[in-house]
């Protein structure tokens, strides 16, 4: 049967996920180490889960209300306005999504119509392009550079803009680099971002995982309110990946169209992952925010190391200030990142993921996560650089 014709031009001209190609490879060899996937390596802790579990046994098995649950609608505009000082209104601004995943999927479709210009920052997480592309509008990249700490400057904004571009993807902290943008760098893109009447989605799915400097949200500042959509959640922060909890904030305008497409995509997320949520949230008041400070303090452990490391091999490394990742250079060893990536899997069983994966501006670069733990870090940096020395011994020889 020729299924070819059946299929929408769309979604054939979607490629399969940069990173997922080198997730097969590591999982054909025993005993591997990965540094490729970008999720905590930390258990959902016990409350949370117990949370959920008890949530079944008082027999909430139906569907919530559409936008979540009011309670914990609440608890999310009480964390907003305490993390990041911008008030929402719970029954008409927040929704509780499937993941950020879906926030991010329902803010291009509310916003886009055929042709409509997103700028997209690069390199940067790798459903942003599909996302708009399944739209049918078009990706306008950014690239950002290390020597600019892969942040964004108006100037940026200014030649990428066209009469054409609803909207600006702003992620940071960011994936893959770990780059974060502080509250006069964003001060200073505000004014082209409102001459050019854009919206801004924001992705903070990152936001609690920053080393030494608190995150700001551009939904903060200034006439930035009424055009932000704020994407989070809970997979990054509670370490709730598997849950698919997450949730945007944004005008009540705004909030409405998103509504509509949740409401008879999705109906409303996962019941037992709300309570989850709910408890993870009031009980991180209480708390003190005890998990995400325990969590946030040993990751900030291995991103030294892996820093240093890194740099001990003679690579250059942006210092990443925030999210869980490391974007080392390794140019200078004279091969692609894709090669660079293929033969370390393949020699020393280490995965880490191309920077390409992440847009053409990651070239020369590899993205390695450290949310595996300090020991297992270790061991992969010791195979790391015996396979660089390896490199540079048969470079050398040539
Ligand atoms: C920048 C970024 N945004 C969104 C997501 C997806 O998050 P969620 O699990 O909430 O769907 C990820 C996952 O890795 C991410 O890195």
């Amino acid at each position: 049967m020729n299924y070819d014709k059946y299929f929408s031009s769309r979604v054939k001209g979607l490629s399969q996920s940069g990173i997922r190609k080198y997730f097969d490879l590591l999982n054909d060899l025993e005993g591997g180490i990965s540094l490729g996937v970008g999720e905590p390596d930390f258990i959902t802790p016990e409350p949370i889960r117990e949370a959920a579990i008890k949530s079944i046994e008082d027999c909430h098995t139906k569907y919530t209300s559409n936008a979540g649950l009011p309670e914990l609608r609440k608890a999310i505009a009480k964390y907003q306005k305490m993390f990041i000082g911008v008030d929402y209104d719970p029954d008409t601004e927040i929704v509780v999504t499937v993941g950020a995943s879906e926030a991010i999927d329902l803010a291009m479709r509310s916003l886009l119509d055929e042709g409509d210009e997103v700028l997209i920052l690069e390199p940067s997480y790798v459903s942003y392009e599909p996302d708009v592309k399944l739209c049918g509008g078009k990706v306008v990249p950014i690239y950002l550079k290390a020597d600019n700490k892969f942040r964004l400057t108006a100037e940026m904004i200014e030649n990428a803009v066209t009469p054409k571009t609803k909207a600006l993807l702003l992620a940071y902290p960011n994936n893959p680099t770990g780059a974060i943008m502080e509250k006069e760098d964003l001060e200073k893109i505000v004014p082209a971002i409102i001459k050019h009447d854009l919206i801004v989605i924001s992705d903070e799915i990152y936001s609690e995982l920053t080393y030494g400097k608190h995150h700001v949200s551009i939904a903060s500042l200034p006439g930035m309110r009424e055009r932000t959509i704020v994407l989070n959640g809970f997979s990054k922060s509670f370490s709730m990946t598997g849950w698919r909890m997450g949730y945007f904030c944004a005008p009540k305008e705004i909030s409405e169209q998103m509504y509509k497409i949740h409401q008879f995509l999705i109906m409303c997320a996962s019941t037992a992952g709300q309570h989850a949520a709910l408890f993870a949230l009031n009980n991180a008041f209480e708390n003190d925010f005890k998990y995400v400070k325990e969590m946030r303090a040993e990751y900030d452990k291995r991103r030294r190391y892996m820093v240093d490391s890194f740099r001990e091999m003679g690579f250059e490394v942006f210092e990443p200030e925030g999210a869980f990742y490391v974007f080392p250079c390794i140019k200078s060893l004279g091969m692609s990142s894709e090669d660079f990536a293929y033969e370390l899997i393949m020699k020393k069983k280490v995965l880490v993921v191309p920077g390409e994966a992440f847009g053409e501006a990651g070239a020369g670069y590899v993205r390695c996560c450290y949310a595996t733990d300090l020991e297992r870090i270790k061991t992969a940096m010791g195979l790391i650089k015996e396979f660089v020395e390896e490199i540079r011994l048969q470079k050398g020889k040539k």
